[in-house]
């Protein structure tokens, strides 16, 4: 194992690490007549979202007009023109709806209302407008395993064992004793039932208190789920993001797991009955109607699992993430074997049949360059480069995540008064109020805590990185002088514009999109070797993992081959890498 970083921290929040590989199934395009090309025979279905690059959008941290200290929906309208620079095809952003911020906006009061935080229904008009004239998608978070606690359903639901609504949410009568127990990944004493004494019940809430489940075993709750969609789609916008979709599905008569089921939330939790019965009436009724892309967050607990969610024959969905690839950083590093051999895993069981999504960072994880890369002065810059090109040249749709394009990294809070994540502050208090080690949790968290990616976008070098004219409702990072948006759009060489190159290498190129994948020098330790082909066309990449310099054995005679990608100004032969060099060949 490769000590990519030497701190020894270990990732607390095991909860947090809820991030996936994506697929969706097409009939395989045949062998062109009269093709000898071997690449050509895995070539998939051509589809816009498997085109697409996806950018994802924080709002909360993004840009904020009103100074209020909170990114907001004019902020990003102000801010389309970069999106649109960046080149990349759709925005993913997350939930923007009426919530009493619980979780972020992961809690929702009104499905159709936009936060009053992040602005008005007109606003999101004009957001979307400004988008489509640019010629760029939106996808939306779809949050319907759980709603707020204030949505109206749930007031009504918990006011009367009679309430039309009480079936709307997962209840258990408290004269049948304290139900089975179930984890809850976000509550202070992770119980995911609480007695609530309005009328004697138990809810459960498989995330925060605040967070109840919502039942889908009942018709009318996929009712009032389908018309959200449909009045979402109405609107115009391209696609869903389905929020801990996988949990929606429960066995309601709660039987007891077996011991140690908690640390084994996915096994135990995911893909329960009638999941795809779900989704295919989805489908029928909403998906199928729109031009949307839609995404699953988690693809359960094996291939077939996720297969069986975006084979396109079963009409569910077009991909699904898992979490496997974005897991593998830990606090004292990782091994890169470990990484090529799920990243290999996942592109071979897709490779003929089905799609996956590429990512390595999203708001629920610290940010990308400090978990995979080395954000120290001397290879931050490197190294952030060197992971977009990784994510550039996959199979898969790549999810990148705002504030990754410049390299942004951890901020390094010290003080828990810093942070701002729910989850986060009840395991402190948790911590706190058994005797626990805080200490250790305070360094645990600087490293993995999903609050590392949600400070502020850095736009350039005045107050507040010229996020906010208020007080930022969670710090900026203090690198903010040198990292950031106008600078680096005056540097050719910059992290900023080395992503742009990487997005434009790919749409140009459809072998990084449809190509067959071959992992090379496989158990190189430190150097992530592959080549990517499709008909003519044959793409070799070479990756240094490491802060050292690394050798490759490739077997190809590089002197036939033409370099048109490096992030060293002297790139190296492409036998013996610079620290941290990525390199891209075209083999002639
Ligand atoms: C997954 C989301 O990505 C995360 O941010 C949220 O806290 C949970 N789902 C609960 O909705």
């Amino acid at each position: 194992m490769i000590a990519l970083k030497k701190r020894l921290l270990k990732p607390v929040l095991a909860v947090l690490a809820m991030n996936t590989i994506l697929f969706s199934c097409q009939t395989p395009v045949k062998d062109q007549p009269g093709s000898k090309n071997p690449g050509d025979s895995v070539a998939t279905k051509k589809d816009w979202w498997k085109e697409a690059v996806v950018y994802q959008v924080y709002p909360r941290s993004f840009k904020d007009a009103n100074g209020d200290g909170i990114g907001d929906l004019k902020g990003i309208i102000s801010k389309l023109d970069y999106i649109k620079s960046l080149g990349v095809d759709v925005v993913w952003l997350n939930p923007i709806y009426s919530s009493p911020n619980d979780d972020n906006g992961y809690d929702i009061s009104d499905y159709r209302n936009i936060m009053k935080e992040f602005g008005t229904m007109e606003d999101f008009d004009s957001l979307i407008t400004g988008m489509h004239k640019r010629n760029i998608k939106l996808m939306m978070d779809l949050v319907v395993n759980h709603s707020s606690d204030e949505h109206e359903w749930f007031k009504q639901s918990r006011s009367s064992r009679n309430s039309p609504y009480r079936n709307y949410y997962h209840w258990w009568n408290a004269e049948r004793g304290k139900p089975p127990y179930r984890y809850s990944l976000f509550d202070i004493n992770h119980d995911a039932w609480k007695y609530d004494s309005q009328t004697n019940a138990y809810y459960l809430h498989y995330f925060s208190r605040k967070q109840p489940d919502l039942n889908w075993e009942n018709p009318q709750v996929r009712k009032e789920v389908f018309d959200i969609m449909k009045f979402w789609a109405d609107k115009g916008i391209d696609g869903f993001r389905l929020d801990a979709f996988q949990f929606v599905a429960k066995d309601t008569t709660f039987p007891e797991f077996p011991k140690g089921f908690e640390k084994n939330f996915v096994k135990y939790y995911a893909m329960g009955p009638h999941l795809h019965d779900y989704l295919q009436e989805m489908n029928r009724e909403i998906l199928s109607r729109y031009d949307v892309m839609s995404v699953a967050e988690g693809a359960g607990n094996s291939f077939k699992d996720a297969h069986d969610l975006v084979d396109s024959n079963r009409k569910e969905l077009n991909m699904a993430y898992a979490f496997d690839g974005v897991d593998i950083a830990k606090s004292n590093g990782y091994s890169l074997l470990h990484f090529k051999e799920v990243f290999s895993r996942w592109d071979s069981a897709f490779q003929n049949n089905g799609w996956l999504s590429i990512f390595l960072a999203n708001h629920d994880q610290a940010r990308l360059v400090s978990r995979f890369g080395n954000d120290g002065p001397a290879y931050r810059e490197l190294s952030s480069k060197m992971l977009t090109t990784f994510l550039m040249t996959m199979r898969g749709t790549p999810y990148y995540y705002n504030g990754d394009e410049l390299g942004m990294m951890n901020p390094g809070f010290t003080k828990i008064e810093e942070y701002r994540d729910m989850p986060t502050l009840n395991e402190y208090r948790h911590l706190k109020n058994t005797g626990g080690n805080l200490k250790k949790f305070l360094k645990e968290i600087r490293f993995s805590c999903r609050d590392n990616g949600r400070t502020p976008f850095q736009w350039d070098s005045s107050t507040n990185a010229g996020f906010s004219t208020g007080t930022p409702w969670i710090g900026v990072n203090p690198d903010y002088k040198t990292v950031n948006a106008e600078a680096q759009e005056k540097d050719s060489n910059s992290c900023l514009n080395y992503f742009r190159k990487t997005v434009r290498l790919r749409k140009d190129n459809p072998a990084f999109i449809y190509g067959r994948y071959t992992l090379l020098d496989k158990d190189n330790p430190n150097v992530y070797a592959y080549t990517r082909e499709k008909g003519p066309r044959k793409f070799l990449v070479l990756l240094n993992f490491t802060g050292k310099p690394a050798t490759v054995n490739t077997g190809f005679d590089l002197s036939k081959a033409v370099m048109i990608l490096g992030n060293y100004a002297k790139p190296s032969d492409g036998i013996m890498l610079h620290p941290y060099e990525a390199l891209v060949y075209q083999i002639k």
